[in-house]
């Protein structure tokens, strides 16, 4: 038997209890917070809606119309969030996804009314990706034998980004997982003198089960899936390649998504990062947690809150949530 180290600490010197014996102690020594200003909310507008219409997998969450939009970017605003971000469905989409660069396509109308209800208050986000547009779902345009094609896809994306920053954007989303995509749109905005405009990759986005409820939300068209462009969920080495291509190539923002199964990933990210890291708390993980809530199964605000603090915890400095509106509301409490 090894001899007692005669240092050993003994329970009644060392109790780490006491740091959480009172509600002020605990406040001292808190380690992360959440704050307003790192919650991004996202929104959907419905083109051709007369009245917001609500997506039964995402209970509270609505498809906006252009009007109903204007009172959600002026509720974040004063909620102080961060930004919003912008994903529009269309009326008519097509093989190529025309309506994503039309200027008076919904999503860029959408761009509009949210830039110049947002002012100075909030960071206009738009998602850049093709897959409300198209008739076959996907992210890209398709090859004649149905295979998503990268290169012809990053023309696309780029016309895009130049009519999303035109409807006065501040900052691109780019969701589609191309290669190439962040240097594609990069040298367009350049080009045509938006380099205020900034890019958010989603540089480690998964294959994921958890966007379930968003394709209710846009209608997606999709069917398969997404396995040829999103990345495999067994892989975390691979994400930090991801975040360093699209960080090479000009990415002022990386994020990760999922939030909550990919806190690993996350927290590798966040180390590893030259830029500021963000994460997505997606669709999947809203419905979860407002359907246990519902049910009576866990308390509805701890565990927002605890679920956005973990991901804070993982190191994302801003955190899409579509409870992010009602979050700030809490947290404007304790301020
Ligand atoms: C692609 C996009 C998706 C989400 C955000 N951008 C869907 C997908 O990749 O299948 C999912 C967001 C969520 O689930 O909340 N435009």
């Amino acid at each position: 038997m090894s001899p007692e180290p005669t240092d050993a600490p003994t329970p009644g010197r060392v109790r780490p209890r006491r740091l959480r014996s009172t509600e002020a102690m605990r406040r001292l020594v808190r380690e992360v917070d959440v704050h307003p200003r790192q919650l991004v909310l996202p929104v959907f507008v419905r083109e051709g809606l007369t009245e917001p219409r609500p997506i039964d997998s995402m209970p509270g969450v609505v498809q906006h119309t252009l009007d109903s939009l204007r009172g959600a970017v002026a509720q974040a605003a004063a909620a102080r969030l961060g930004g919003v971000m912008v994903f529009a469905v269309p009326e008519v989409r097509d093989a190529t996804g025309t309506q994503a660069t039309e200027p008076d396509g919904i999503l860029n109308r959408a761009l509009a009314v949210a830039a110049a209800e947002a002012g100075d208050a909030l960071v206009v986000q738009a998602d850049l990706c093709l897959d409300e547009f198209t008739d076959h779902g996907h992210c890209g345009v398709l090859t004649p034998d149905g295979r998503v094609d990268n290169d012809a896809t990053l023309v696309r994306y780029a016309d895009m980004a130049l009519a999303q920053a035109a409807a006065g954007a501040h900052l691109v989303g780019l969701s589609g997982m191309m290669d190439g995509q962040v240097a594609a749109v990069r040298d367009a905005l350049d080009a045509a003198g938006y380099d205020e405009v900034a890019v958010l990759a989603y540089a480690a986005k998964y294959a994921s089960a958890f966007y379930g409820p968003f394709r209710d939300a846009v209608e997606s068209q999709l069917e398969g899936d997404r396995r040829t462009y999103q990345m495999d969920p067994a892989n975390r080495r691979e994400a930090a390649r991801e975040v360093a291509i699209d960080i090479a190539e000009g990415a002022d923002v990386v994020m990760v998504k999922p939030a909550m199964a990919y806190l690993d990933v996350l927290a590798d990210v966040a180390a590893s990062s030259s830029v500021p890291v963000a994460a997505y708390a997606v669709s999947g993980e809203y419905a979860m947690i407002e359907s246990a809530a519902a049910a009576g199964w866990i308390e509805r605000e701890r565990a927002i809150r605890e679920s956005v603090l973990s991901i804070r915890r993982a190191g994302a400095d801003h955190v899409l949530t579509y409870h992010a509106t009602e979050l700030a509301g809490w947290l404007a409490e304790e301020y």
